[in-house]
């Protein structure tokens, strides 16, 4: 198993490029399946989850063409060869549940392994299915796998208990090719949702309302290939303005979307950092002011993301004051409390919320990362720790970033990889 190894670094200063999202290509790469024609992709991330992704097409028949060089990426799927998503893959990536929507509306069946992913709460995918039974699927559940077969798709009315992100992205999907129109309502608003609503409406699909609480999906009878750039990580430019305060450094992000990532400003403002901003850069100065701290409730888009809720509690670690963070999107995401309490934070739970002391001296240790936001916060405690810090599972961090350590090591942080 490889290890990050992390010395105290900073304060960081310099440039850095934010890559594509990795929430946004994901569903783009699954509404490929949705079309027999050519689709196009640039500004891919090279991460592992766009490997297993790319993987999962392939086992549904597409030719997938990567060129990471240009960060771009090519699927035609002429024959879906096979309507299953083999658990071997769904297993290294919840997002796999995303191909479900495309293969039902294509073939009309759909058969997948249950989901895992990062151990973040239970996770169900009721929504989804509810989704799909609407548009007059029928869903039958056995041995850990889940298939919806239908005849047709037919629009429906559908409200979500929760405005969830995948079942969003997934119904949309499906609605697409469904005869009729859907309006499906209290979804999630988030950006990548948008772009994978502008990706399908480049394929010929009808959708209006991406972005809002209310979709309206007129189903058409076929998609076409199309060309489309994904948007910049609005999670890795969090990522390094938290970098930027964390150290007390100075880092000018380019190719953000500064409106992305409007609760991280505000949150970051509210403890005392600078930040400037206009069309795609972000200046972040965290040697300004003394840095103070601030209460956070991660909630639905535009909300603060449940996304940057980790490493932002490591940076509450280290300023003056006491903060509290109250988790509200999923119910278990807590287990980076316990490894950042290991380097010497003072972090306790109470109820749905963690109260953070902060202006501790962070202490270099051996520590997990248990998903993919966590590892990315216990790199960021590890930069301000004293000594060296071990962060063991890392994969889950490459799951997520791209670069992650030369573009860490371009702003002057410490750290290397071993493998153990
Ligand atoms: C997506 C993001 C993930 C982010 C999350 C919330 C991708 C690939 N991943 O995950 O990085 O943390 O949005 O912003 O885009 N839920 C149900 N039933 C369902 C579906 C979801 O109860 O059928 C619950 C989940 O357990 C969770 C909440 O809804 O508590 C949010 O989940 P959801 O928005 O679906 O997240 P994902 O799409 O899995």
């Amino acid at each position: 198993m490889s290890k990050y190894l992390v010395q105290k670094s900073g304060p960081l200063s310099g440039e850095v490029f934010i890559s594509g999202s990795k929430n946004a290509v994901l569903p783009i790469m699954a509404a490929s399946i949705l079309t027999a024609g050519e689709c196009e992709l640039y500004e891919v991330p090279a991460l592992r989850d766009v490997e297993v992704m790319s993987r999962l097409l392939q086992s549904v028949g597409a030719e997938v063409q990567e060129d990471y060089d240009s960060s771009s990426l090519t699927i035609k799927i002429s024959h879906v060869l096979s309507e299953e998503a083999p658990y071997e893959l769904v297993k290294k990536m919840r997002a796999s549940i995303l191909v479900m929507g495309p293969l039902l509306a294509r073939t009309g069946k759909a058969r997948i392994a249950l989901p895992g992913g990062c151990a973040i709460g239970a996770r169900p995918i009721d929504l989804h299915l509810k989704g799909f039974q609407a548009l007059g699927a029928e869903i039958i559940e056995s041995h850990g796998m889940v298939e919806a077969k239908a005849d047709k798709l037919v629009g429906a009315n559908i409200y979500l208990d929760f405005p969830s992100v995948g079942a969003t992205e997934n119904i949309m999907m499906a609605a697409s090719l469904a005869e009729g129109t859907t309006i499906l309502e209290n979804v999630a608003e988030e950006p990548e949702i948008v772009d994978l609503a502008n990706f399908l409406n480049k394929m010929g699909a009808r959708i209006k309302g991406a972005g809002t609480d209310t979709i309206k999906i007129e189903g058409v009878r076929e998609l076409g290939g199309t060309k489309h750039s994904v948007i910049p990580d609005r999670i890795e430019t969090g990522t390094f303005m938290v970098a930027a305060a964390i150290t007390r450094g100075n880092i000018l992000i380019h190719n953000a979307v500064p409106d992305h990532v409007k609760p991280v400003i505000a949150k970051l403002r509210e403890c005392g950092v600078v930040v400037e901003y206009n069309d795609e850069s972000i200046l972040v100065k965290g040697d300004v002011n003394p840095l103070i701290s601030t209460d956070i409730k991660t909630l639905p888009y535009p909300g603060f993301p449940t996304d940057m809720q980790s490493q932002f509690m490591a940076l509450l670690a280290t300023v003056k004051g006491s903060s509290t963070v109250m988790e509200t999107v999923f119910e278990n995401r807590y287990m980076h409390i316990g490894e950042l309490n290991r380097m010497g934070a003072n972090i306790k739970i109470e109820g749905r919320s963690a109260v953070v002391e902060g202006e501790k001296t962070l202490l270099g240790a051996q520590v997990l990362a248990t998903d993919l936001r966590a590892g990315a916060a216990l790199v960021l405690a590890g930069l301000m720790a004293e000594g060296v810090t071990e962060i063991s599972e890392i994969y889950h961090i490459e799951r997520g970033y791209e670069k992650f350590l030369s573009k860490f090591r371009g702003l002057g942080a410490t750290i290397i990889r071993i493998e153990d």
